[in-house]
């Protein structure tokens, strides 16, 4: 059997990682300022992670939600705390598609409504719900171009007004900063004009903070930098800091019943030791702090790059539009050995570990200026 290929990737073979770095099977060491779509959170292989989950193979790796499993409970309780959402309720499962398609689920359940407003540029995942709300046609098939959609501008709040105002609408989801389409930021006007229409529209606001949250933009969700709070907030990526883990938080207005939401893996006793060696790690290493520190240290020190046409981001979520984009990346990678990510054709996506160091970064920023002729080759 051979692989269905669906990848553009590169012929690199990772067998290693550590901290920030990467390495692959000819021995070649790489900076990873990317971790791999901004999942990594805490960094490659951290001791306390492996701590976690090794003990936890040796106990118990699995079993189902048809038991209660206590490790949840307490995983729900930290998240609360560290996030600010400490009165809401979790639902655990396995992929941000999957906690989008559960967050619209539960949207539908609690209105009665099935429309839902999303954003031009938006990317929620590729399951059938999350496709449809996500405004790339290239991605969806017929099959899940069949749900009821309408995509408004970002920032356009009178647009907002007037689909909401149709009183035909479950929710309003938004990336809390658009990450595929090239680090895009909702304006606060924006959310504050969303939270108080959906309050009085009673449609349910989603965060969609599935690559923009756990502390990536210098809090624990982006949305938190506007002061709004959302009905439903999704994450995954930087949760499991690699385990398949993901979470649908869930405003206490909106009631449970059984067999409403359901999964075979989500909430495993594994994934769920991987969770909290990511939340006790970003605690105690003070993580979110160190993503604001060196965010704004890195775009302090390329804000004059004229190489640059546009920063945009918040911490260590950041969209670089340059010229030759493509080109730029390649030389990252290929002579100074340092992976990056792309949007689109224009925009270098960092997403580095928020465990990264001003060492790590100088090497970066060194790379770039280098490339971009302001320090001589
Ligand atoms: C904002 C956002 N939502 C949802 C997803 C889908 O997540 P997953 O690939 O884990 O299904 C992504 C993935 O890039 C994302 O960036």
């Amino acid at each position: 059997m051979e692989l269905f290929n669906v990848y553009n990737c590169y012929d690199i073979n990772l067998v290693n990682g550590k901290g920030s770095y990467i390495s692959d099977d000819k021995g070649n060491k790489y900076l990873d300022f990317y971790g791999g779509h901004g999942v990594i959170s805490i960094g490659h292989s951290h001791p306390h992670y492996i701590f976690r989950i090794e003990h936890q193979l040796h106990c118990l790796g699995f079993y189902s939600n048809a038991v209660r499993n206590d490790m949840q409970e307490k995983l729900a309780s930290k998240l609360g705390v560290l996030s600010g959402y400490d009165d809401y309720n979790l639902f655990l499962c396995n992929s941000g598609a999957e906690a989008n398609e559960n967050a619209l689920k539960v949207a539908s359940f609690h209105t009665r409504k099935s429309k839902i407003i999303a954003i031009k540029g938006a990317f929620h995942g590729r399951s059938s719900g999350a496709l449809a709300i996500t405004d790339n046609p290239v991605l969806s098939s017929d099959f899940n171009a069949k749900h009821e959609v309408v995509f408004v501008e970002m920032n356009d709040i009178s647009a907002l007004e007037k689909e909401i105002s149709k009183n035909d609408v479950a929710a309003v989801i938004i990336e809390g900063i658009q990450g595929v389409n090239g680090v895009i930021e909702p304006g606060t006007e924006f959310l504050k004009a969303a939270e108080s229409l959906c309050k009085s529209h009673k449609v349910i606001l989603i965060l969609d903070e599935v690559q923009s949250g756990y502390g990536r933009t210098g809090k624990f969700f982006a949305h938190q930098h506007a002061g709004i709070k959302a009905d439903i907030i999704t994450t995954a990526k930087g949760m499991g800091n690699g385990f398949p883990i993901a979470g649908v938080i869930i405003s206490p207005a909106i009631k449970a019943w059984s067999g409403m939401l359901g999964t075979t893996f989500g909430g495993s006793h594994l994934a769920c030791a991987a969770g909290m060696a990511v939340l006790e790690t970003i605690e105690e290493e003070k993580l979110i702090e160190n993503a604001t520190e060196l965010g704004d240290y890195l775009i302090s020190k390329l804000k004059d790059d004229k190489a640059i046409k546009a920063i945009r981001g918040k911490g260590l979520m950041i969209g670089l539009d340059l010229e030759n984009m493509p080109k730029v990346r390649k030389q990252l990678l290929e002579e100074f050995g340092i992976f990056t990510g792309s949007s689109g054709s224009s925009t270098l996506r960092l997403l580095p570990p928020l465990s990264i160091t001003k060492k790590e970064v100088d090497q970066f920023i060194h790379a770039f200026q280098k490339i971009t002729q302001i320090v001589p080759v």
